[in-house]
C-alpha cells in the first residue's frame, strides 16, 4: 500500500470527527503481579462477539499502566452509570493512586471491581494487537453483572445525559387552523409541567389557606429574611405579576409575618415569625417530597437531564431578570 498517497489528516479535526460518535464511559481495571490496583477511564470499549462473549477496548502506548495491562490476563471493564462523573475523572488522571479511599468489592481476591456500575464485565485476555498509538485488547468476557443504573454518555468531548425515545407517547394535538395553537408549544409545554409539579402542593397550601402569591412571598423569604416590600419586588415581582406590599400586608393577621422595625427611611421590614418560618420549612420539605416523587415517576436520568435542559434554557435566555436576593 502506498501510504505517502493518504492525504495529511488535521489531528484536532480528526478527533473531533471522532467525537461525534456517543458513547458511553468506562473504567477498566487490573492488578499488577505485585498487587497494585490500576485503571484507567476509556470510551474505546465495545462488544465484538455473544458467542463466545467478547469485548475490546484500545488502551494508549503512553499509558502508566500498558506494561500491566499487557502483562495481566484478567481486567474488569466498569460501565459508569450517569452518576459516576467523579469516578470517571478520577480514572482519568494519569498514573496517581486512583483507588484510595474507594469502597471495592471485597469478596474478590483477584481484580479491584468497582461498585454502583450500570454494568460490570470480567474478562480475559484473548488477543492485543497493534493499533497506532494504542493496544487494542480483545478479551472473553468470564462474567459479568447489569444494574438498572442509567449510563454515563460522552459525546463531542463531554459528558452528556440521554433519554431514550418513547414510541408510545401520544403525538401533540395541534388546532385544526394551521398555524393555530399546537401542544407542542414549549410555553404550552412549561406551563403544563409546572402546574402538574405544583397541583401536588397547591392542596397544602390551601390547608394553610395560603395562595400561591402569598407562597412565592414566603418562600422568598426563607431564602432572605428582613426586607422591605421594594426589595421583595426587585427580587420577585415578575413572578408575582403584582407589587408585594398588599400581599406580604396580609400576611401579617395569619401570624406568617411580623414586622420587625423600620429602615432608615422609615420603611417596614417584614420578617418570617418563629411559627412562619417552621410552616414555611415544612411546605418547602413537602415540594422536594413532590419532586423525588415526580422524578422517580420520569426516572433519575430523565429527571437530571430535564433540570440540566431547564437550567440551560433559563441561563441562554434570561432577559435580565434579578437572581433571588443577589440584587438586593
Ligand atoms: C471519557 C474518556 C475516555 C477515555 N478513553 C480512553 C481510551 O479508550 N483509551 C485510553 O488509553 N485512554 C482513554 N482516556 C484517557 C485515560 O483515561 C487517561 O489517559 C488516563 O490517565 C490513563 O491512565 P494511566 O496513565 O494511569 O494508565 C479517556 C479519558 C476520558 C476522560
Amino acid at each position: 500500500m502506498n501510504h505517502d498517497a493518504t492525504p495529511a489528516l488535521d489531528p484536532k479535526e480528526f478527533r473531533a470527527a471522532l467525537g461525534s460518535f456517543a458513547t458511553g464511559v468506562t473504567v477498566i481495571t487490573a492488578r499488577a503481579a505485585d498487587g497494585t490496583a490500576v485503571g484507567l477511564t476509556a470510551n474505546s470499549f465495545n462488544s465484538v462477539s455473544i458467542d463466545p462473549p467478547m469485548v475490546l477496548w484500545s488502551l494508549s502506548k503512553r499509558a502508566y499502566s500498558l506494561p500491566v495491562f499487557t502483562a495481566s490476563e484478567h481486567w474488569a471493564v466498569h460501565v459508569l452509570a450517569a452518576d459516576q462523573e467523579p469516578l470517571s475523572n478520577r480514572f482519568a488522571r494519569a498514573g496517581e493512586d486512583k483507588f484510595a479511599g474507594l469502597d471495592l468489592e471485597d469478596n474478590v481476591a483477584s481484580l479491584p471491581l468497582l461498585k454502583g456500575c450500570a454494568a460490570r464485565f470480567q474478562c480475559k485476555t484473548s488477543f492485543q494487537y497493534e493499533g497506532g498509538d494504542h493496544i487494542i485488547f480483545v478479551g472473553e468476557v468470564t462474567s459479568f453483572e447489569r444494574s438498572d443504573h442509567p449510563p454515563l454518555v460522552f459525546h463531542a468531548g463531554r459528558y452528556a445525559l440521554a433519554t431514550q425515545k418513547d414510541p408510545s407517547l401520544p403525538q401533540a394535538r395541534s388546532a385544526r387552523v394551521a398555524g393555530g395553537f399546537s401542544e407542542d408549544l414549549l410555553g404550552y409545554l412549561l406551563g403544563r409541567a409546572f402546574f402538574q409539579f405544583h397541583e401536588g402542593l397547591r392542596s397544602k397550601l390551601n390547608a394553610h389557606g395560603l395562595s400561591d402569591p402569598q407562597w412565592w412571598v414566603i418562600a422568598a423569604l426563607t431564602a432572605k429574611d428582613g426586607v422591605t416590600a421594594q426589595a421583595v419586588d426587585a427580587a420577585i415581582s415578575y413572578s408575582l405579576g403584582c407589587a408585594s406590599e398588599p400581599i406580604l400586608q396580609s400576611l401579617l393577621p395569619t401570624g406568617w409575618l411580623a414586622v420587625e422595625g423600620v429602615d432608615e427611611q422609615g420603611i417596614a421590614i417584614y420578617c418570617l415569625t418563629t411559627s412562619g418560618r417552621d410552616r414555611s420549612l415544612h411546605l418547602l420539605a413537602a415540594a422536594k417530597s413532590i419532586e423525588v416523587d415526580m422524578i422517580a415517576r420520569i426516572g433519575y436520568a430523565d429527571g437530571a437531564l430535564l433540570k440540566t435542559l431547564l437550567h440551560k434554557f433559563i441561563h441562554q435566555t434570561d432577559p435580565g431578570l434579578p437572581d433571588l436576593w443577589c440584587n438586593v
